[in-house]
């Protein structure tokens, strides 16, 4: 019998409010992402602009507020201005990250307007691999500007009278891997970034910039990456970006989702670094955190490797088609859930990616966009993990996996939309056997607080997987493993199970009125 875990949910421990961009994702000129993903012109899907309507459905229905572009390692060679204007003239280009062919029929203007349709605002990377600050400046002044100059001028000629106003900006992209086109050394990067940022900022100083981090926590500069960098660049950019997958290729699902605990100190140790930089500094700034890429990616690794060594330059190969398990939902889950924790230096994350490469949805060349396992955790979280993340003191048991020591059986966290009235609790049980009796104690909400509903993913084999044909084989589901009285919830935890108990009819004035002794009002 597993131990007993508690939680105690109160209104007043606020960690901070969650940014929406937290619920991020990412489209690369990778794989099928672009080309038969989410454009696809002649598909029955398709509307006037080649846009699949059955992927922007779904990425409606997901709820992303950002989506970053146009990579990813394909932006350290990327030529913008080859992505724009006539689509007959648009020259094609080699793809060095990915021994691709890039036809350029899909750019920065499709982009834009693609990003307008699904509710997204775009999250622009300059390429500082194979060029540098000259052509941020051109492709900022040609999305953001409305002056008589030349890149301006060439949007409008485009057919795009207005400005893009794209706010935030990526300063390349992994340029501390030795795999980047164009990758430097830390103080070299650091410099380009500061002078690239500061003249942007000249240009147009409503914007925001997020540096390179760590493209994983193995990275052998991780943090002196930080550090240098932060030290040339502190002053001109407001977040630093952190990049992170997953992977079980031992078949150890209790190690696997033992995985957070590393997130862990990924997370904490890049705050201090910042912190520590602002501190040498005297800066009053603080810089921030952009989690902008996560996810498990694994399964297709080997498999594309092979593939890009062995096969000719080839257009949109299917590239980083992983065809996720329901254990990588968890994990997902449980990423989610460490996210919130940090909700207070946490302000983007991007999902990576959004459709076919490493994604949550999926499409058919030749028939209909479906979702993947993945998809429901995430969506859950974009739904209800709105307002403030809470400060939830938790007791649960644990366990050791083989690479991991102290991991809780459970964790959880909780949101609370004051606007709404509503309080979320996101839970995974990670134990591989045992149910857990799982209490959470939300008197501090008053008297009005009802249960609306708990769903819990569990039961499924840890490899069930979705498919074209039934994309709610492996999804949550309703259950009634729970009773609430006098805002004392208990419930029973499923091993292996991704629960989303969902509350609502709060009151502060009631919750006030229920707190005071009796007589008082
Ligand atoms: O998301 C796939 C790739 O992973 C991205 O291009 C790169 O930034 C990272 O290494």
């Amino acid at each position: 019998m597993a131990d007993k875990a508690k939680m105690i949910v109160d209104p007043s421990f606020r960690i901070a409010e969650i940014d929406r961009r937290m619920y991020g994702s990412f489209i690369e000129h990778l794989g099928r992402a672009v080309y038969t993903g989410i454009y696809q012109p002649g598909h029955p899907a398709a509307d006037e602009d080649g846009f699949r309507r059955d992927v922007m459905e779904l990425v409606r229905e997901l709820g992303v507020p950002i989506v970053r572009y146009p990579g990813g390692n394909f932006v350290s060679n990327f030529f913008w201005e080859d992505s724009v204007g006539p689509k007959e003239s648009r020259r094609p280009r080699l793809d060095l990250a990915w021994r691709t062919l890039e036809s350029n029929q899909f750019g920065i203007d499709e982009f834009q307007k693609w990003c307008r349709r699904t509710d997204s605002e775009v999250m622009m990377a300059v390429n500082l691999g194979t060029r540098g600050t000259a052509d941020a400046l051109n492709l900022l002044e040609y999305c953001n500007l409305d002056t008589g100059t030349a890149y301006a001028r060439m949007r409008r000629e485009n057919g795009h009278p207005e400005p893009y106003r794209i706010r935030t900006w990526c300063m390349g992209n992994e340029m501390d891997g030795p795999w980047q086109v164009g990758h430097k050394p830390a103080a070299e990067y650091g410099r380009l970034a500061a002078e690239t940022a500061k003249a942007m900022k000249l240009m147009d100083d409503s914007l925001e910039f997020v540096i390179c981090g760590s493209s994983n926590i193995m990275m052998p500069t991780f943090p002196e990456w930080e550090r240098i960098t932060l030290e040339e660049a502190y002053d001109y950019i407001d977040y630093v970006s952190l990049h992170q997958y997953y992977g079980n290729d031992e078949g150890d699902t209790a190690d696997f989702l033992a995985n957070t605990l590393d997130l862990e100190t990924f997370i904490h140790t890049i705050e201090c670094t910042i912190d520590y930089v602002r501190a040498k500094r005297r800066s009053k700034k603080q810089v921030n955190l952009s989690f902008d890429e996560w996810n498990v990616w694994y399964h297709s690794m080997q498999k594309d490797n092979e593939k890009m060594t062995r096969e000719p330059w080839d257009l949109h190969p299917p590239l980083l088609e992983d065809h996720y398990t329901f254990e990588d939902a968890l994990l997902v889950g449980l990423i989610l859930i460490t996210f919130l924790r940090h909700a207070d230096r946490i302000r983007i994350a991007c999902l990576a990616q959004l459709v076919n490469v490493i994604a949550p949805i999926m499409t058919e060349e030749n028939g209909n966009a479906w979702r993947q396992t993945i998809f429901y955790p995430f969506l859950q979280v974009s739904k209800y993990g709105r307002g403030y993340a809470l400060e939830c003191p938790l007791t649960s048991g644990k366990h050791d996996t083989s690479k991991h020591t102290d991991v809780t059986d459970i964790d959880a966290t909780a949101v609370y939309n004051e606007e709404k009235g509503e309080v979320t609790i996101f839970a995974v049980n990670r134990s591989m056997t045992e149910t857990v009796d799982f209490s959470a104690d939300l008197r501090a909400f008053g008297d009005g607080l009802v249960l609306d509903e708990h769903t819990e993913m569990a039961g499924f084999p840890v490899d069930a997987v979705n498919s074209a044909e039934n994309d709610r084989a492996v999804a949550p589901k309703k259950t009634a493993e729970h009773s609430f009285e006098n805002g004392e919830l208990t419930a029973q935890l499923r091993p292996l199970s991704w629960n989303v108990i969902h509350f609502s009819g709060y009151s502060a004035d009631v919750a006030r009125a229920s707190h005071l002794p009796c007589g008082q009002s």
